[in-house]
């Protein structure tokens, strides 16, 4: 039996920032291997180093201690990890006691069909699935791997299991700057909001490259404002996005623009690995390891204890930066997929 927690207090930066948000990537495996994410050969972690979904429990359940409130479970793909509506199912406990406000995750779609109801059954309300094209041969281009027929099945069966679903699109230069509308009529006719999001430059990639799938928001959002009616909402989920609602289709439109508006001064999370790493900041390489702590006593103060000194290592945010034709701030050591996103 853990001790009685006495330290109560809310997780506060050196900031000011509350932190109330842990992402938790379960592993850094995924079916697909989108361009801008993943590299086509990528190594991944050996199983032996993951931590198990027991001590997984353990480490999130001292975050919900400390007063974390939304729990979004990434990966690589989440769904992709055996035995992981286990986890799901405990960390519903937490939903049930009152302690967590949101159990959610973000997934690639390619298993959700399978995994909808269970999800739903454990208290998930919200899904977001990431799709940033509706053209079946693009799809595949741009997650190598991919197959759309099951995404949009996975889409489905979350909307038929009662969960409200968010799509997030990464906005790529000359790949999908010509199916904006179309998603936004789709999003529309099919219940979804949809968000826009600014390619990042996570993991090592040619600068040339990059570059050139970044299409800032600002234009794409002048595009859109061409056809749609759209007026700032005061909608907030707790993540980054900025809300529009769209009066044609009555759903709401995000955008998530690292590189054209910076949204870290409200930054409210941090991001726990598979291997038990937190990263502070996604956009900087500050971590801490938590996995000896957890594993040096079978209580959790030693673990409450780290995450604390840990949150004082939080940087006040990333220098992504692709102004005057060059890359800033890139986090080359780390793929997307180590901490989700
Ligand atoms: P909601 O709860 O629906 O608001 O989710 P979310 O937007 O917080 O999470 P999601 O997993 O859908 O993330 C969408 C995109 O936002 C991903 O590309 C993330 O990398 C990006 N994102 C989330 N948090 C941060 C952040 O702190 N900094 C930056 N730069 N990007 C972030
Ligand atoms: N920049 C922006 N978003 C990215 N994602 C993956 N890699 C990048 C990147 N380099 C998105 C995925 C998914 C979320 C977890 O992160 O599309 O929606
Ligand atoms: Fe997998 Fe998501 Fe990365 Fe695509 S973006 S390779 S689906 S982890």
């Amino acid at each position: 039996m853990d001790a009685p927690i006495l330290d109560t207090a809310p997780l506060v930066d050196p900031f000011q920032r509350t932190i109330d948000y842990l992402r938790v990537s379960v592993t850094d495996r995924c079916d697909f291997r989108c361009v801008y994410c993943m590299s086509e050969h990528m190594t991944f972690l050996p199983k032996r180093d993951l931590l198990t979904l027991e001590e997984l429990d353990r480490l999130c359940s001292s975050f919900v201690d400390l007063g974390v409130k939304k729990l979004r479970i990434t990966g690589g793909e989440p769904l992709v990890r055996r035995n992981i509506m286990w986890f799901f199912e405990q960390m519903g406990r937490h939903l049930d006691s009152g302690r967590l406000d949101e159990l959610t995750l973000t997934t690639n779609g390619s298993q959700l069909a399978r995994h909808a109801q269970g999800l739903a059954d454990a208290g998930v309300r919200r899904v977001n699935v990431s799709l940033d094209t509706l053209d079946a041969e693009k799809f595949a281009r741009v997650t190598r791997w991919g197959k759309l027929d099951a995404v949009l099945r996975g889409i489905d069966a979350a909307r038929k299991a009662g969960m409200a679903i968010k799509i997030n699109a990464v906005a790529i230069k000359d790949f999908n700057d010509g199916e904006v509308n179309d998603m936004i009529e789709w999003a529309g006719r099919e219940d979804l909001d949809l968000t826009f999001i600014e390619v990042m430059p996570m993991g090592e990639m040619e600068e040339q490259e990059r570059l050139g799938q970044y299409w800032p928001l600002t234009e794409v959002r002048t595009e859109i404002a061409k056809r749609w009616t759209i007026s700032e909402s005061t909608h907030k989920t707790g993540g980054p996005a900025r809300y529009f609602d769209v009066a044609e289709t009555g759903k709401r439109l995000g955008f998530i623009t690292p590189l054209t508006h910076n949204f870290c001064e409200s930054c409210n999370r941090v991001r726990l690995t598979c291997t038990g790493m937190l990263y502070l900041c996604l956009g900087q390489d500050h971590s801490a390891d938590l996995r000896a702590p957890l594993r040096m006593s079978e209580e959790n103060g030693p673990v409450r204890d780290a995450i604390r000194h840990a949150i004082t290592l939080k940087p006040k945010g990333h220098d992504f930066d692709y102004s005057r034709q060059g890359v800033k701030g890139q986090v080359k050591a780390r793929h997307m997929s180590v901490t989700g996103g």
